[in-house]
This record gives structure tokens, C-alpha cells and sequence, in this order.
């Protein structure tokens, strides 16, 4: 190529690159010169802080996992001392006893919850109660459960009454259980549930033995009237002793009264979830100086209290069937062979244990092919059955 040719086109280069200038500098806006030094300035600094972010994004994340592991362990103490205890200390009872054969809970080691008690209640001082007239309505039922001992003394405790105990303890969560007595039981299901359910206070306890101007001695009687004024002052739970828990109450525990229902005609007594000052409880109470008879077994404590509800329906909420369901008559579905009934529903199952002597242990529960049998051992074992819910 010629010298003067490449002149030529090297002028005509600049022609074009000065006039394409010139064109977007005369533009108006600037628009793309801005973009242009925009974009070249943005994709040094996105790129640093891309970077950035994600160092960062890696510190958190480092941050969190190690938070996370924090939780886990906290969770995993308190779980240690809450809930996961029943079945932790179930499995060591379970290991002892096959290492060891015959139970003898006094070599055994227990766990127990350390938490410190609400008061100073070993003694039994908190018992005192400032008057409750001004305080304002509950939300919900205190946390709180009632066991009432009126046997003769050295009465010994029995394997069902620890498992009701041990329910208790696993699906209420009570703050305390008092247990009420004006004796006290013996035998190692008795020292059993002493080392192994927390919160628990013996407290005596002067039996009623008059209500109203009426005599009560049947002992039945008198814990009936007891349970319902302990109810009344405290609120929480009240349950037999052959009333085992079958999953959580937290349901229930707005009403200021609940209780089950065994037959249309008849509330059973053995289940009272109740707040303080329970007005249900007040008209059952007040009922008794009405023609109380000490020789009735089931009028005051099952007939009258389902008339009161039918005539207050407001004042009381009833569980038609997952409480006192199998009821008295339905008994044979929870002792007889074969696994009957279907409690995956039920808050509680009522054992009716005055008639049923069968002695279970940890040992026959799980041979046993009973419903009775599958309830101790969800509770001794916590093995669920393979119900739908279960
Ligand atoms: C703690 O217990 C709860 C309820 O039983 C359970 O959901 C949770 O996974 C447990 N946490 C740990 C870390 O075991
Ligand atoms: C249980 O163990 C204690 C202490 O080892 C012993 O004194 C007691 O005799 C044992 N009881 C039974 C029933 O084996
Ligand atoms: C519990 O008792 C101890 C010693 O008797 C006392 O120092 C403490 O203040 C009491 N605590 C409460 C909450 O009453
Ligand atoms: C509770 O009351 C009894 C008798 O009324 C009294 O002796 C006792 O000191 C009281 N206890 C407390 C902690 O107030
Ligand atoms: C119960 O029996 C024990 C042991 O024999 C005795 O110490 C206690 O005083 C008795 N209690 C009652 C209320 O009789
Ligand atoms: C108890 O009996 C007395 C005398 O017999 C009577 O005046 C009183 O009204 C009765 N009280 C109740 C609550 O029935
Ligand atoms: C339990 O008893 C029922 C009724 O007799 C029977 O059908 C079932 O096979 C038994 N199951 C076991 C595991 O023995």
C-alpha cells in the first residue's frame, strides 16, 4: 500500500471516530458515556463486593452452625431435665432390671429433676394461701396435680399407681404434685415413684370426716369431698391413682372445669381438671348438704355432678369419651386378651382397678396381650403401640 494511501486512511479514521464523538458528546442526555463509565467502574466494585459478601456470607454461616450447635446443646441439657427423663430413667430401670432381674429400687441410682422447688415447700409452708377474692380470672389451669392417700396405713403401692404417677408427671408437667394423705404407703413401687417423680410433695392431710351436717366415713367419699375442695383452692388436676395419662393436656387446660364423662348420666370423679374457685365445683360442693348419703356409692360423686352439668352446660366442659372411655362397664375391652380398645385418642384411660387384681409388673407388661397391658407399657417403656396415631 502506498504512503499516501495509508495517510488517507488513517484522516478518514479520525474523521469517523471524532464525528462519532462528537454525536454522542452533542447528545441530550449522556446517557451512554455515562453507562459506559458506569458499567466499567461497577463491575470492579460489584466484583469486590461480591467478594465481600461472601466472605461474609461464610462468617455467618460459620456463625450460625456454631449457633445452631449452641442451641442443640442447651436444648439437649434442658431436654435432659425435662421431658426425656421418664423415658431415659424408664430405660435404666429397663437395663437394670434385665441385668439384674428382680427390681430392688433401693440399688438403684436415679435420676431426678433438680430444678429448684417453687417455695419453701418442704415442709409443706406454701400451703398457706393469702385470700384469693381479688385475684383476676385464670387463663388457664394451674399446673398443678392432687393425689389424695386415704388408705390404712403401710397400704402398699402398687405398680399401676406409680405408672399413674409417672403419667403424670410426662404429660402434665405439673410445677408440683401433692399428694395428700393422712397415712403413708409402703413397698418399693412406693420408694419407686418417691426417687423418680419430680416435684412431688407429701403433704398430711386431715381427712374430712363431715360435710355439711352429714357423717362421711366411706373413705371414697371423703377423698371425693377433699378433691373438691383442694380443687377449689388451688385449681390443677385432680386424678386417681388408676388414672393414667395418655398424652398432653394443653386442650383442656382453658376451661375453667373439665371432666370426663363415663355414661350419659354419670361425670366421673376420678379426673377434675379445674382453675381456683371453680364455680362448677362450688355447686357440686354445695349439692352435698342436700341429702348427702354416706351409703350411696355413686350419687354425689358421678349422678350429680352430670345433673349440674346438664343444668349449667356453661360451667363445665365435658369429654364424652376420651377420659372415662372404656368406662366401668366397658372394663373387660382393658383386661381382656387381645389388644381392644383404641386409645390413641384418649387423654387418660381410668383403669377401674378396684376390681381388676391382675398384678402387673415390668416384666409381664410387655408379654401380656392386653390393652391394660400395652398402656403400662407405653407408659414403664415408652413404646407406642402401632395405632394410626401412634
Ligand atoms: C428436645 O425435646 C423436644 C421435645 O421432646 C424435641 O422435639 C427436640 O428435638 C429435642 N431436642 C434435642 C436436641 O434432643
Ligand atoms: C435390695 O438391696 C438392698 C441393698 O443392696 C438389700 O439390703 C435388700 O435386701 C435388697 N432387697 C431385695 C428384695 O433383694
Ligand atoms: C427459703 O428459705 C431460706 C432459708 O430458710 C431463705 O433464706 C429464703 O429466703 C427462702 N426463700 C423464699 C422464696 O422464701
Ligand atoms: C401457715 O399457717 C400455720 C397455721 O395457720 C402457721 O402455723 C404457719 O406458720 C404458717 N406458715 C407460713 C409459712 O406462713
Ligand atoms: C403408720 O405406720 C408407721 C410404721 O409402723 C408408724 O410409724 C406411723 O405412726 C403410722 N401412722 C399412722 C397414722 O398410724
Ligand atoms: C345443719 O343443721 C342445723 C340444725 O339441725 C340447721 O339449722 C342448719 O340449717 C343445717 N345446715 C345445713 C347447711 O343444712
Ligand atoms: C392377642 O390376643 C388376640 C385375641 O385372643 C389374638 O387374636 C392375637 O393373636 C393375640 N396376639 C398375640 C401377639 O398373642
Amino acid at each position: 500500500m502506498s504512503r499516501t494511501r495509508r495517510l488517507w486512511l488513517f484522516f478518514a479514521f479520525i474523521c469517523v471516530t471524532t464525528f462519532c464523538w462528537m454525536v454522542m458528546l452533542s447528545s441530550q442526555d449522556h446517557n451512554i458515556v455515562d453507562n459506559m463509565l458506569r458499567y466499567s467502574v461497577n463491575v470492579v466494585l460489584v466484583n469486590k463486593q461480591h467478594k465481600f459478601l461472601h466472605q461474609r456470607h461464610l462468617q455467618q454461616q460459620k456463625h450460625e452452625h456454631e449457633q445452631h450447635k449452641e442451641i442443640i446443646k442447651l436444648e439437649q441439657q434442658n431436654n435432659k431435665t425435662a421431658s426425656a427423663l421418664n423415658v431415659e430413667v424408664a430405660q435404666i430401670f429397663d437395663k437394670f432390671h434385665r441385668m439384674h432381674g428382680e427390681v430392688n429400687v433401693s440399688k438403684m441410682i436415679f435420676y431426678k429433676i433438680t430444678t429448684k422447688p417453687l417455695n419453701n415447700d418442704t415442709h409443706g409452708n406454701d400451703f398457706n394461701k393469702t385470700s384469693t377474692t381479688s385475684k383476676p380470672q385464670q387463663q388457664f389451669v394451674p399446673k398443678i396435680a392432687h393425689i389424695i392417700w386415704f388408705y390404712p396405713n403401710e397400704t402398699e403401692f402398687r405398680f399401676h399407681q406409680a405408672m399413674s404417677l409417672l403419667s403424670l408427671q410426662r404429660f402434665f408437667k405439673p410445677r408440683k404434685i401433692f399428694f395428700w394423705h393422712d397415712t403413708l404407703p409402703t413397698g418399693r413401687w412406693w420408694l419407686f415413684a418417691q426417687q423418680i417423680v419430680a416435684h412431688f410433695l407429701l403433704v398430711p392431710y386431715k381427712r374430712p370426716t363431715k360435710i355439711f351436717n352429714y357423717t362421711v366415713s366411706v373413705p371414697e367419699h371423703q377423698s371425693d369431698v377433699a378433691r373438691i375442695q383442694l380443687l377449689r383452692e388451688y385449681g390443677g388436676l385432680y386424678i386417681d391413682l388408676d388414672v393414667v395419662l395418655l398424652r398432653p393436656l394443653d386442650p383442656l387446660l382453658e376451661y375453667e372445669t373439665t371432666m370426663g364423662a363415663e355414661t350419659p348420666s354419670q361425670l366421673g370423679s376420678g379426673f377434675i381438671l379445674a382453675k381456683e374457685n371453680s364455680a362448677f365445683l362450688k355447686l357440686w360442693l354445695d349439692s352435698y348438704s342436700n341429702n348427702f348419703n354416706d351409703n350411696d356409692w355413686n350419687y354425689h360423686s358421678t349422678i350429680m355432678p352430670m345433673k349440674l352439668a346438664k343444668q349449667h352446660p356453661q360451667l363445665v366442659h365435658i369429654e364424652w369419651f376420651s377420659i372415662n372411655r372404656p368406662n366401668w362397664f366397658e372394663r373387660d375391652f382393658l383386661y381382656r386378651k387381645g389388644k381392644l380398645w383404641d386409645w390413641s385418642e384418649n387423654y387418660a384411660v381410668h383403669l377401674w382397678y378396684r376390681e381388676c387384681p391382675d398384678d402387673y409388673n415390668p416384666t409381664n407388661v410387655r408379654e401380656m396381650n392386653t390393652t391394660v397391658a400395652e398402656v403400662f407399657t407405653f407408659i414403664y417403656f415408652n413404646e407406642r403401640p402401632q395405632w394410626k396415631g401412634g
